[in-house]
C-alpha cells in the first residue's frame, strides 16, 4: 500500500454494494462476500449515515484487511466513521461524538495505547493462565447443573452466557448484585436496533452501576483488575468507568456467542466432533478453526482514512469509511486451504477473528482460555449431547452486533 501523489479519483467500475447480511448456511458468511473477494476485493460500499460525505469501501481479502488494520493512516475515531448499516434508531443527523476519556477502543494513538498499556499485563497469556483454575471450576459448576436438568436445555442461557459473564466479572472484580443488571443492559446495546428510550435506560443503568463500583474500588481496591485501575491516582473516575465499560462491552457476549455457536457447529459436523473427542490434543487448534470459520464479528471492523491511500489498486480518499469484512477475509482461499470447510486439524494461523494491528482484541487470550476449557469439558461430560431441535430451527443472531445463536436447545443425554 502506498500513499499517492495528488491525482484525480480512480474510475469505479463496480456499482456500490450494501453490506451483505442474508446467509444461506448458519455457519457461512453471506455468499456475496466470496464473489466480491474474487471480482472486486475493494468494492464501493453504500453508507447509511455520515458523518461527513466520504465514500464507503468494503474490503474482503485477507491481505488487504490486515494491511488496513495495521496502517495508522486509517483511524478508529468514532467521530470520523460512517455506518454501513441503518443506525440503531431513526435519526436525521448522525454526528457521533469523540470517544469519552478512557473509552480507548474508539481512539487513535497516542491516546489509545496510553490506556491499553494499563491493561495488557492482565490479558497476556501468562496473566490469563492464572485464571484457568477459576474457569475450570466455574465450567464444572455449570455442567453439574446441566447434568441435573430434566429434558432439553438452552445452552446459551444455562451455560455459555452465565459462564462467560462470571469469568469476566471475577477477573474485573464486578460483585454479584451488579452482574445481571450490567449483562442485561449491555445486551440491549449489543442489538443492531433499539429505541431511544432503551438506549437512555441502558446507558443510565450501566453508567450508574459502574460509577458506584469505581467509588467502592477507590475505597477498597482489592486485587482485581478494576481495583488496580481504581488505585491508579493518574486516572479519573470517568476514565476508570469508561475503561470498565469498554472491557465489559467487548467481553460480555463475544465469548458466549463463540461458545454457543462453536458448540452448534461441532454438533452439526459430527466427524469433527468425533475427531476432537478422539484427539483432545487438537482442542487448541479446533478453537482457532472455529474462530476463523465462524467469525462472529460479522459486521466487520470499520476505519476512516485520514489521508488518500491506494489499496490494492483502488484509491481511498481522506474521509472515506472502510469496512473490513473479517468473515470474508477468514475464508480467503489465497491464504487458507479449503477455507469453507470446518477442519479442526487445518492451519488457521493468520486469521482475523480478533482483528489485527493495534486494536486487535485485548481479550483474545481470555476468550481462548475459556473456549479451550469449556468446549472440551462440555463434550467430555456429555458424550451423547445432541440438538433437541432441527438445525434449521436454531434462531440465529443476524440482528445483533455479534453473530451467534439466540438459543441452542440440546439434550445432554445424561
Ligand atoms: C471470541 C471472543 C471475541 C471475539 C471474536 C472478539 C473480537 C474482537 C475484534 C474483531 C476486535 C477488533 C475490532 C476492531 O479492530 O475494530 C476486538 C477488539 C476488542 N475486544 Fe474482543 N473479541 C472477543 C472477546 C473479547 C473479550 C473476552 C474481551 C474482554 C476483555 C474483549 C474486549 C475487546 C476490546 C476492549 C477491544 C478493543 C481493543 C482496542 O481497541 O484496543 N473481547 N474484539
Amino acid at each position: 500500500m502506498t500513499q499517492l501523489p495528488d491525482a484525480g479519483p480512480a474510475p469505479v467500475a463496480h456499482p456500490p454494494v450494501t453490506l451483505p447480511s442474508a446467509r444461506t448456511c448458519p455457519f457461512d458468511p453471506p455468499p456475496e462476500y466470496a464473489e466480491l473477494r474474487e471480482t472486486c476485493p475493494v468494492a464501493p460500499l453504500a453508507l447509511t449515515v455520515g458523518p461527513g460525505d466520504g465514500a464507503g469501501w468494503l474490503v474482503t481479502g485477507l491481505a488487504d484487511v490486515r494491511a488496513v488494520l495495521s496502517d495508522r493512516r486509517f483511524s478508529h475515531r468514532n467521530e470520523l466513521i460512517a455506518l454501513p448499516i441503518p443506525p440503531p434508531f431513526p435519526m436525521t443527523d448522525y454526528d457521533p461524538p469523540p470517544a469519552a476519556p478512557g473509552a480507548f477502543i474508539k481512539m487513535d494513538q497516542p491516546d489509545h495505547s496510553r490506556y491499553r498499556r494499563l491493561l495488557t499485563r492482565r490479558f497476556t497469556m501468562r496473566g490469563v493462565a492464572a485464571l484457568t483454575p477459576m474457569i475450570t471450576r466455574l465450567t464444572e459448576e455449570y455442567l453439574d447443573a446441566l447434568a441435573g436438568a430434566d429434558g432439553p436445555v438452552d445452552l446459551v442461557s444455562t451455560f455459555a452466557e452465565p459462564l462467560t459473564v462470571r469469568v469476566m466479572c471475577e477477573m474485573l472484580g464486578v460483585p454479584e448484585p451488579l452482574r445481571e443488571p450490567l449483562a442485561g443492559h449491555l445486551a440491549v446495546l449489543s442489538r443492531t436496533h433499539y429505541t431511544v428510550e432503551e438506549l437512555i435506560e441502558a446507558c443510565t443503568v450501566i453508567a450508574e452501576a459502574l460509577q458506584d463500583l469505581v467509588a467502592a474500588k477507590r475505597a477498597d481496591p482489592g486485587t482485581d483488575l478494576l481495583g488496580e485501575l481504581a488505585a491508579d491516582d493518574g486516572l479519573t473516575d470517568e476514565e476508570v468507568v469508561n475503561i470498565a465499560w469498554a472491557l465489559l462491552g467487548g467481553g460480555f457476549d463475544t465469548t458466549a456467542n463463540m461458545l454457543a455457536l462453536g458448540t452448534f457447529a461441532l454438533l452439526a459436523h459430527p466427524d469433527q466432533l468425533a475427531l476432537l473427542r478422539a484427539r483432545p490434543e487438537l482442542a487448541d487448534n479446533a478453537v482457532e478453526q472455529l474462530l476463523r470459520y465462524l467469525t462472529i464479528s460479522h459486521l466487520g471492523a470499520s476505519r476512516a482514512a485520514l489521508e488518500d491511500v491506494e489499496l490494492n489498486g483502488t484509491r481511498i480518499k481522506a474521509g472515506d469509511t472502510v469496512v473490513l469484512a473479517l468473515s470474508a477475509a477468514n475464508r480467503d482461499p489465497g491464504h487458507f486451504d479449503a477455507p469453507d470447510r470446518l477442519d479442526i486439524t487445518a492451519e488457521a494461523q493468520g486469521h482475523v477473528a480478533f482483528g489485527h494491528g493495534e486494536h486487535q482484541c485485548i481479550g483474545q487470550n481470555l476468550a481462548r482460555a475459556t473456549l479451550r476449557t469449556a468446549l472440551p469439558m462440555l463434550f467430555d461430560r456429555f458424550p451423547a449431547l445432541h440438538l433437541a431441535t432441527r438445525a434449521e430451527e436454531v434462531p440465529l443472531r443476524s440482528d445483533m452486533l455479534h453473530y451467534g445463536v439466540h438459543e441452542l436447545l440440546v439434550d445432554t443425554g445424561a
